[in-house]
């Protein structure tokens, strides 16, 4: 029997609007995503996942969806959307897409009929509010962007209404998942994209979907430690997990669109951020999703005792429902690895370890547009700033905009052929400092990172990854581990300030920075065949 191929498949997400511009406005379209896709195929990874490109007024980066079939008229037509597909197939990609089920655009038709009609507003969690004039919110639940997660709306009448629930931004109002319509609503909307042909979706959000019955307080110190949600009344709630098995049935008996090039296994993947190991592992149980996004080991520091503990845990936490652990070191919400494991040379170098640390390990992997060019977070000025968090922090936090600056593609200066746009056009301005970043400059390089990874894609597809979690060895004191891909390959990463000896009968496939002789240097990770290292 061959192994689905969403076990280790490498998926490489793209955020359109910073992609590639297809028509020289400054935004990134489908087309130009599509005419890029050759970069892709040339990584050397499996498929391609495309966050939300739907029509939305954008009041959080396209995941305030106003029309869930539509295409955002910026961003190309419906046909533009068949034509990217067409073509990822025809370089062997699959494509997958957001669905966004938790909330809608307060633009989206539904809220707006609910705005204006009380009977329509069971869709959403509408409520009275406390107090004696229902002046104050339902409950106590914060959102995750900062501040009361309850806007008070305004009767057409002008007086004064109850309140919905917006876990994130005021402009995204919760969806209430125990009503029919909604059920029935997303089903049609995975159909939809299934008929023209998507590969799998993203489920943004996925453990938000169910509240606790009767809305109780969630009590202090929300979103301050994420280890803590799955305790939230507004995550992980049971329900979910019925909810999410029909969808996995609805994805594996939907007939394949016609001319379909091969009937394939379609692949759903969890966005939630859950940390307890059990109860993510919940999500992956046969039937239910195939992947979820290992974020501790997004977020873990570097170090190595830490990331240690989170390669074994997690492994274990999957191989108990049978899952494969999905590996992810960036995306489009998260500080780029370069900045966040200490940014300048040593970031740099950092990120090269631990790519072909995630490379190496057992599982699939996400790889978010920019990673491979090793590029850092970008400054976006205060003017730019698009990310809601921005505001709903009181200017604190400059929230997630400076991982979704437009690639470099060529040249020495902004836009570095990033569509023709004059750089004060672009998404978002681009650093005056990225001409070593292009991929016209590190195409070709040997000691780029984009070598690196187009190297690492193509020798862990020739060293397929054994069943089971891997072993891991090394030193208690976390200075450096090794973790067997297979008997064949193993990747030993060195953290701590010695060199690591490799031992006589290792053979050095590939190495995150230059070796002095068989040491080792800080900050490097090296694939090593046979399999042992030895001290
Ligand atoms: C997910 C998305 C993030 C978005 C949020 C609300 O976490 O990745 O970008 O802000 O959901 O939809």
């Amino acid at each position: 029997m061959t192994r689905a191929w969403w076990r280790d498949a490498v998926t490489y997400e793209i955020y359109p609007r910073a992609f590639a511009d297809g028509n020289g406005d400054g935004v990134g379209d489908l087309p130009g995503a599509t005419a890029r896709l050759g970069h892709l195929a040339h990584l050397g990874v499996d498929s391609v996942w495309i966050t939300p490109f739907y029509p939305s007024p954008l009041a959080d980066g396209g995941y305030d969806i106003a029309d869930h079939t539509g295409v955002a008229a910026d961003l190309g037509t419906p046909a533009d959307f068949d034509a990217l597909v067409t073509a990822a197939h025809a370089l062997g990609l699959k494509v997958l897409v957001d669905v966004v089920p938790n909330h809608t655009s307060d633009h989206h038709p539904w809220f707006q009929r609910a705005l204006k009609d009380g009977a329509a507003r069971d869709r959403y969690l509408f409520r009275p509010g406390r107090g004696t004039h229902g002046e104050l919110p339902p409950n106590d639940w914060q959102s995750a962007f900062g501040g009361p997660a309850w806007t008070r709306i305004t009767e057409p009448d002008g007086t004064p209404g109850p309140w919905y629930l917006h876990l994130h931004a005021p402009e995204q109002p919760d969806l209430d998942w125990r009503h029919p319509e909604v059920v029935s609503d997303f089903e049609r909307i995975l159909v939809h994209w299934l008929d023209r042909g998507v590969d799998g979706f993203r489920v943004d959000v996925a453990h938000a979907l169910f509240k606790a019955d009767g809305l109780p307080d969630a009590g202090p110190g929300q979103h301050r430690d994420a280890h803590r949600n799955h305790l939230m009344p507004y995550y992980d709630q049971p329900e979910l997990h019925p909810l999410f098995r029909t969808w996995r049935t609805l994805l594996d008996e939907h007939p394949a669109p016609a001319g379909a090039v091969a009937p394939r296994e379609r692949v759903l993947v969890a966005e939630a951020g859950i940390f307890d190991r059990e109860r993510l592992a919940r999500y992956v149980a046969p039937g239910e999703m195939q992947q979820i996004f290992n974020f501790a080991f997004l977020e873990c520091p570097w170090d190595g005792r830490a990331m240690r503990e989170v390669v074994e845990r997690s492994a274990q936490g999957m191989a108990a429902v049978g899952a494969p652990v999905t590996w992810v070191l960036s995306s489009h919400d998260a500080v780029r690895p370069v900045t966040r494991y200490g940014g300048g040379p040593t970031g740099a170098r950092r990120a090269r370890a631990a790519a072909l640390l995630m490379l190496a390990l057992p599982g699939a992997a996400y790889v978010y547009q920019g990673e491979e060019l090793g590029l850092p977070q970008a400054h976006v000025p205060d003017d730019r700033i698009q990310d809601p968090q921005w505001e709903r922090s009181g200017h604190t936090e400059r929230g997630r905009d400076g991982c979704r600056v437009p690639l470099p593609w060529k040249g020495t200066e902004p836009p570095y052929g990033f569509g023709e746009s004059a750089p004060g056009a672009c998404w978002f301005p681009q650093p005056a400092d990225w001409a070593a970043y292009t991929v016209a400059e590190q195409d070709g390089d040997p000691d780029s990172m984009l070598t690196l990874y187009r190297i690492a894609l193509r020798a862990r597809r020739a060293h397929p990854a054994a069943d089971g979690p891997p072993r891991v060895e090394g030193p208690a004191d976390g200075s450096w581990f090794a973790v067997a891909r297979s008997d064949e390959l193993t990747c030993l990463v060195n953290f701590g300030t010695e060199a690591v000896e490799l031992d006589a009968s290792a053979e050095v496939v590939l190495a995150s920075a230059p070796l002095d002789g068989r040491r080792v240097p800080t900050d490097t990770a090296v694939w090593i065949t046979p399999k042992e290292k030895q001290q």
